[in-house]
Order: structure tokens, then C-alpha cells, then sequence
């Protein structure tokens, strides 16, 4: 275990024990640090994730750290709607409860592609499955006491747009600014959901973050001599905001957390700066209208 993360969750990471966490993604990068801290402070931790072994091998990983909790994998592609169903429906009847739901599983500026239902793949991958896997979670969430969603978004929101026209892929492929449009919807997602669970007075929290610039496989799409020109922090560290997005005590309904350092670019977790564009109430509710229309899933 790396000192500096073992002493960061024992001076702030309050006891998990008794929660059950579901986080996407949690094999790699962000996620499995966020796994590994989670398990560590005794939470139920299912890592869900595409790719079994990747899987299997992260836990085994985890636990070799010695974890007060316990872990589980959960087989799903987000690039698949039929399959986010699928697993949604296998989880509630395995887990009575959802304490957490952390919505981490991301791709970016991969070759051109489109998810199985037509969608472009980063839209797909990085919104539209999160959005049909909370909806389909939500009523765990909603009989949890103190639940809470966890979306991650990026910096890379800003100066971005929900291109309404574009969402199949109708136009050239611009891997950046599809890459920016999914962190943009993230956060649009995360904001929308928070006013909508108000409006009903459920009792469950949408918390949102951003990792900064972190070192993980993320960036394999990325050419190697534009990543050497950047400083990333460790991918410990870039879990940190998704930590106090997920346990901290005086976290509210659309906080939105990164780390403090200038450009909210590296550091340690504070309250980050949300654009305009993600604070926009119309193109939330448009952007929800399409989720369900698309997904079939309805919610709150
Ligand atoms: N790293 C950064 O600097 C940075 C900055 C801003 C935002 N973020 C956000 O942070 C989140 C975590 O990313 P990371 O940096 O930790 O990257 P990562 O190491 O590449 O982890 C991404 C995870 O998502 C999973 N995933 C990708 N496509 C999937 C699919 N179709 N179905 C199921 N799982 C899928 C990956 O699984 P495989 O291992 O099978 O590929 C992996 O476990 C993402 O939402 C990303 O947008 C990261």
C-alpha cells in the first residue's frame, strides 16, 4: 500500500462497515484505488467492469492489501444498454441495498466507434449506461438510508456542448470533442438528477467529480508525445475527490468535487468549479428526455 494513501484514508476516510458500494470501472486506474480504500475502510465493494479477468485480477490485488470489507465482481459492457439491463436486474436480486453507487467506467478519444444500440461510443459508454443503470438502481438507492450517487466528470466539461444532433454519430468523428461532450452530459446528468430527487424529497444524494490530470489507462488512445509534455498525479491521488464525493460527512445535494491545485489540474479534494454549460437547466431536462426515451429507463 502506498504510505501517502494509507495515511490520506486514515486521517479522512470515515468506517464503510455495513454499506454495500457498487462502482463501475473498478479494475483500473481511478476506480481501483477507490475500490481498494473503500473495501479497506470494511464496505461490500462490487467492481463491475467488461472484462472478467481484468476483474478477478483487481480484487485478488485488493485483497492481498489486507480489507476490512469484501469484494465482488459484476459482469457488465457499457456499450451495451441490453447489457447495463441485464446486470441491473442480477444485482437487485443479489443486493437488498445500494449504499453507493459510484458511476467511474470511462473511455476516451478511442477510434471511431458506436456502442451496439448506434449510439457514439463515448456518449454511450460514459452517459447514456450510467444514466439506464441508476434509473434501474434507483429504487435500491431510494429504500438505502443515506445513498448516494457518485458521477465522475472531468475538467473537460468546460467549453463543451450536447451536440442533439450528433448523438449516432451523424457527423465526422471528433474524438476530443465527443470525449468533452460525455464529461459535459456527467455532469449534466449529476446536477439534474440532484433537482429531481428534491422535487420527489427522496433522500438520496447525486454528488459529482473530477480526477484532474491522472496517470492511468485512460490516456492509451492518447500519442505518447503529447502525455510526456503533461504532469499527471498518481492514480491514488486522482480517486481522493471521487472518496469524499462517495463518504464525506458534509457533502450536498450537487456538490461538485476536484482537486485544489491550479487548474483544479493535481492536488487534494475541494470544492471544484462547474461551468456554465453544465449549470444549463434546459438542456438538462433535453438531455434527460433523451436518456429515457432512449434507454426506456424513467426516473425518479
Ligand atoms: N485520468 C484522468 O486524468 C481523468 C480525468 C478526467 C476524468 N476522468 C474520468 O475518470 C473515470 C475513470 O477513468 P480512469 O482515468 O481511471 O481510466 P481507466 O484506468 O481507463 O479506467 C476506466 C475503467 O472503465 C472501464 N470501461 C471502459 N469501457 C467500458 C465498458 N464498455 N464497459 C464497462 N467498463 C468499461 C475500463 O475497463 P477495462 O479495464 O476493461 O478497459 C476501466 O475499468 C472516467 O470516467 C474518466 O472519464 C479521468
Amino acid at each position: 500500500m502506498i504510505s501517502e494513501f494509507q495515511h490520506w484514508i486514515d486521517q479522512n476516510l470515515p468506517s464503510q462497515k455495513g454499506k454495500t458500494i457498487l462502482i463501475t470501472g473498478g479494475n483500473s486506474g481511478i476506480g481501483y484505488y477507490s475500490a481498494l480504500a473503500l473495501a479497506k475502510a470494511g464496505a461490500h465493494v462490487v467492481i463491475a467492469g467488461r472484462n472478467p479477468s481484468k476483474i478477478d485480477q483487481a480484487i485478488k490485488s485488493i485483497e492481498a492489501e489486507g480489507v476490512d470489507g469484501s469484494l465482488k465482481a459484476g459482469i457488465v459492457d457499457l456499450a451495451s444498454l441490453e447489457s447495463v439491463r441485464q446486470y441491473a436486474a442480477q444485482f437487485v436480486v443479489d443486493h437488498s441495498k445500494l449504499d453507493i453507487l459510484i458511476n467511474n467506467a470511462g473511455v476516451m478519444m478511442p477510434p471511431e466507434g458506436k456502442t451496439e444500440e448506434g449510439f457514439e461510443s463515448q456518449f454511450g459508454v460514459n452517459y447514456l449506461s450510467h444514466f439506464a443503470l441508476t434509473g434501474l438502481l434507483f429504487d435500491r438507492l431510494q429504500s438505502t438510508t443515506g445513498s448516494r450517487v457518485v458521477t465522475l466528470s472531468s475538467i473537460a466539461h468546460r467549453g463543451a456542448q450536447i451536440d442533439f444532433d450528433n448523438l449516432r454519430l451523424e457527423k465526422p468523428y471528433d474524438q476530443k470533442r465527443e470525449y468533452y461532450q460525455s464529461k459535459l452530459a456527467n455532469l449534466l446528468f449529476a446536477l439534474e438528477f440532484g433537482r429531481r430527487i428534491d422535487a420527489i424529497e427522496a433522500s438520496v444524494l447525486s454528488v459529482a467529480c473530477h480526477p484532474g490530470f491522472t496517470k492511468t489507462e485512460l490516456q492509451r488512445h492518447v500519442d505518447p508525445a503529447i502525455l510526456e509534455k503533461m504532469t499527471f498525479m498518481d492514480a491514488w491521488q486522482g480517486s481522493l475527490p471521487t472518496l469524499v464525493a462517495a463518504t464525506g460527512h458534509n457533502v450536498i445535494q450537487g456538490d461538485y468535487f476536484g482537486p485544489d491545485g491550479p487548474g483544479e489540474l493535481g492536488g487534494f479534494p475541494a470544492i471544484g468549479e462547474i461551468d456554465a454549460s453544465a449549470m444549463d437547466t434546459h438542456v438538462a431536462n433535453r438531455l434527460w428526455d433523451v436518456g429515457q426515451d432512449v434507454t426506456g429507463v424513467a426516473y425518479p
